[in-house]
């Protein structure tokens, strides 16, 4: 495994799941593998469990993570080709990632659209650029379209809890939030939920509706209710609308998902990848009861971070 950016540099899927199903149970199974090996961790955005998950995961491999807030802490950067610097940026993303190229072994990188020009944040400009100027493997921490490290660590979650003998029934709800968020979260999961082996529903109101290059296989319907009827697993979140590109149309707080409204499924388990805003985009109800799996779906982060850093060694370097 070279990159780790979408559900296309995943094999097979499953058998990275019970990989990272494995090291939950022997974290320090492979506590050689990454000795000498440094991992940077370059975020150009918050974050609370990307970046700790993956310094734990790297931990456990042996691995030395060293962790930059680039935004704070780095020059102002460039990503547009051929401009006179002329005015507040200070590096060009070719020497920046260049360098962290000669710094560390393997790169993760976060980066999130900036939500104004759809065709600038869905071509993946920034990450397609620390992958062919860093000249290392690379994994993505969130980038404009996708957070797949995210979406491992729900399939993990799925996997865990799911009931015996059957495909699950797996729910993405839309959920009101205040400000506009980005579609990374939903694209990824829609995108391995229909990778994985569930029946898999998207429920949103109108103007909602995901690039269906991430929702190809799934049922998509704007009657939240039809849509949870019977569901094993539900999960929320908000995004802002890809069609009227980064515009909250709604805020409509009918959509907010309740103890109640869980009458409909099959005492569904609810997921959101957090961080989430009690009681605008999940009820604390849920969200402090029994259905809840948002700490343990957050706790698998750290497996599917060691999986796929356990790949990366194992297929770019030979033992030590
Ligand atoms: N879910 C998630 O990626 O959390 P952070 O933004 O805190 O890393």
């Amino acid at each position: 495994m070279r990159q780790f950016t979408s559900v296309k540099d995943v094999a097979d899927i499953s058998a990275l799941v019970t990989e990272a199903l494995v090291l939950k149970r022997n974290p320090f199974a492979y506590k050689d593998l990454g000795r000498n090996k440094t991992l940077g961790l370059i975020f150009l955005n918050p974050s609370l469990r990307t970046r700790l998950s993956s310094q734990k995961a790297a931990a456990n491999l042996g691995m030395e993570a060293i962790v930059m807030n680039i935004d704070k802490e780095g020059w102002a950067l460039e990503t547009q080709d051929g401009v006179i610097m002329n005015g507040t940026t200070v590096e060009h993303i070719r020497e920046a990632a260049g360098v962290m190229g000669q710094y560390f072994d393997i790169l993760a990188i976060r980066s999130f659209p900036g939500l104004k020009d759809r065709d600038e944040d869905y071509s993946e400009d920034i990450l397609n650029k620390f992958i062919k100027f860093s000249g290392i493997p690379l994994i993505s921490l969130e980038s404009g379209t996708r957070h797949p490290l995210q979406s491992l660590a729900d399939l993990i979650t799925i996997t865990e809890n799911k009931p015996e003998g059957r495909r699950p029934k797996v729910v993405l709800t839309w959920a009101p939030h205040v400000k506009a968020l980005p579609q990374a979260v939903p694209n990824s999961f829609a995108e391995w939920m229909c990778a994985a082996e569930v029946d898999f529903v998207i429920t949103h109101p109108e103007g909602y509706e995901l690039d269906t290059q991430f929702t190809n296989g799934a049922t998509i319907t704007y009657n939240q209710e039809e849509a949870l009827a019977d569901a094993d697993f539900i999960y929320v979140k908000n995004w802002s609308s890809f069609q009227d590109y980064g515009k909250v149309l709604s805020t409509d707080q009918s959509w907010l998902l309740t103890q109640e409204r869980l009458g409909v499924t099959n005492n569904a388990k609810v997921m959101h990848c957090l961080p989430v805003r009690r009681g605008m985009e999940l009820s604390h109800d849920i969200l402090d009861g029994p259905n809840s799996l948002v700490i343990q779906e957050a706790g698998n982060r750290v497996w599917a971070a060691q999986a796929v850093l356990k790949r990366m060694l194992e297929t770019n370097f030979s033992p030590a």
